[in-house]
């Protein structure tokens, strides 16, 4: 008995679509445990190269074309002295974010030529907690300016001629916490990053520049009456399924209860934003499901304990599920989310888990491969009608979508989620009130449980399939799943030539 209609997708044709930012499919790699060191960089290893890049991790991180990675913190970065990563002789230092000893033999020459090598942006994010203004912008100018000045001919002595032009920059990470060294206070940060902005924007004028916020009135808009003129974006961060210091992550039914829960943080960033006057857009720069575990007491047990990160039970398909709604949230917001960087790439809580012998994909790094490569370029403005699902004594909708169309062919992929943890659902998909004609293919992840996971024992036990979704309009969504769905049916030629057109509710009337 085919289950009935619970979910139905409206596409409006003749509506403006939205081309999004491909940065939303960003990355972030901190000095933390195993992701740089026994990570991504790990010399003398048998599937290293000369330079100590894990070549099987940049072949695993490039099926996920990424975009931009985010370095080298985090937490980290606010005690991190970026001159100590550079050049011959590197010596040691206590990092005492996490409290443990970096033997800087990674650095910023060392990162930049890992993204190049991944075919990646690199996205250097600046110590605002013991660092200086003048600090951040000697940084910039090392990694871009040429040749001429002090950093640069610094960079150039380093063996470095040419300039990085390494494009992201931000001002700070999470200096609202009192968990991070070097937090402010409101007006201490408004005024820090103004005179921050000021000078890297002197140093190059050419980046783009963003710095660490929060979804809070009282914190967000003096910061950005005072600096948003020289800002291009705001980053805010978000774990919702909280393991700081405890190793208990939630049950499918509990993580489904959260995911609205991105989308109303855009939302508020949003709101925020208008409000300033400001024309900067946002950067979800740290997100995951689940928080890292790092017990905060002090002692080599705190430090062993980072290990129960690495339980591969923990990444099933409720990840996956909450990272397809969350990726979901951004491209319908593409107008404003224009980067977001899952936290971290690689070990911890990251899509990728490296150890000595090889890697595993978890369920994150498939949904993460399914939107890089399948997602057309643009988004629809898609109505969404969806039955409810109660999850854990909340009620969200059991189905999330968004709409995206090939710019050139006009061919429509839509990305559907099924949040029910046993129910098949059952969704209809119209173009304009219309059930278009034709087969529906679609690549599929769904497990064979809800709590289905990938482990060094069962590397593929959860993996997408290519399956036969429906047709005529209308597919079946198995539970527990992610489905990026290609309709044979193409959209009829966007309206050619100069006119007037309203984006709809985002916007007012545009020439062009
Ligand atoms: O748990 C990792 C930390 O989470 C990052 O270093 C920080 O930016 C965030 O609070």
């Amino acid at each position: 008995m085919p289950a009935a209609t619970a979910a139905r997708i409206d596409i409006a044709a003749a509506r403006p679509s939205v081309r999004y930012s491909r940065d939303v499919f960003g990355h972030f790699i901190e000095h933390f445990h195993r992701q740089v060191y026994g990570g991504i960089f790990e010399p003398g290893s048998p599937l290293a190269d000369e330079q100590g890049f894990r070549l099987d991790v940049l072949e695993a991180l490039r099926e996920l074309r990424v975009p931009n990675v985010r370095w080298p913190g985090g937490c980290f970065v606010s005690a991190y002295h970026w001159l100590d990563g550079v050049g011959p002789n590197r010596e040691p230092s206590y990092d005492k974010a996490w409290r443990v000893t970096d033997p800087n033999t990674f650095g910023t020459d060392e990162f930049i030529a890992w993204c190049r090598r991944l075919g990646a942006e690199p996205y250097i994010c600046t110590n605002a907690g013991t660092g200086t203004a003048e600090e951040m912008a000697d940084w910039l100018e090392y990694c871009n300016l040429p040749q001429g000045s002090r950093w640069a001919d610094r960079r150039a002595a380093n063996g470095h001629p040419d300039p990085h032009g390494v494009r992201f920059w931000s001002i700070g990470n999470e200096n609202y916490g009192d968990w991070e060294i070097g937090a402010k206070s409101g007006p201490d940060w408004a005024r820090l990053v103004t005179e921050s902005a000021k000078m890297m924007r002197r140093t190059d004028p050419s980046v783009t520049l963003m710095t660490a916020a929060l979804d809070d009135l009282d914190w967000t808009l003096p910061l950005l009456r005072s600096a948003g003129k020289y800002l291009d974006l705001v980053s805010i961060h978000g774990y919702w399924d909280r393991l700081d210091s405890v190793n208990e992550p939630s049950g499918y039914e509990e993580v489904m209860a959260r995911t609205l829960e991105p989308e109303r943080a855009i939302a508020r960033m949003e709101a925020i934003i208008r409000a300033s006057g400001q024309d900067v857009g946002i950067a979800f720069d740290e997100w995951n499901l689940r928080g890292w575990h790092h017990p905060w007491e002090p002692g080599a047990a705190s430090i062993a304990a980072r290990d129960l990160n690495d339980d591969e039970s923990t990444y099933t398909m409720a990840d996956a599920v909450f990272s397809a709604s969350f990726l979901n949230a951004c491209l319908r917001h593409a107008s404003s989310v224009r980067m977001a960087n899952i936290a971290p790439t690689v070990n911890t809580r990251g899509p990728l888990f490296v150890h000595p012998e090889g890697v595993v994909r978890r369920t994150t790094f498939h949904v993460l491969a399914m939107y890089a490569n399948l997602l057309a370029d643009e988004v629809l403005d898609t109505a969404v009608w969806s039955a409810p699902l109660l999850a854990a004594g909340n009620e969200v909708p059991v189905v999330d979508a968004v709409a995206t169309v090939d710019s050139a062919t006009r061919a429509v992929t839509v990305a559907l989620v099924n949040k029910s943890p046993e129910q098949s659902i059952r969704c209809e998909i119209r173009i304009d009130g219309l059930l278009p004609a034709g087969r529906i293919p679609a690549t599929l992840l769904a497990g064979d449980s809800p709590d289905a996971f990938n482990g060094v024992a069962a590397p593929d036990a959860v993996h997408p399939v290519e399956v036969p979704l429906g047709e005529d309009g209308t597919v079946e969504l198995p539970p527990h799943s992610v489905a990026l769905c290609r309709l044979e049916a193409s959209l009829p030629a966007a309206p050619a030539g100069t006119g007037w057109r309203h984006p709809g509710l985002a916007g007012g009337w545009q020439r062009g």
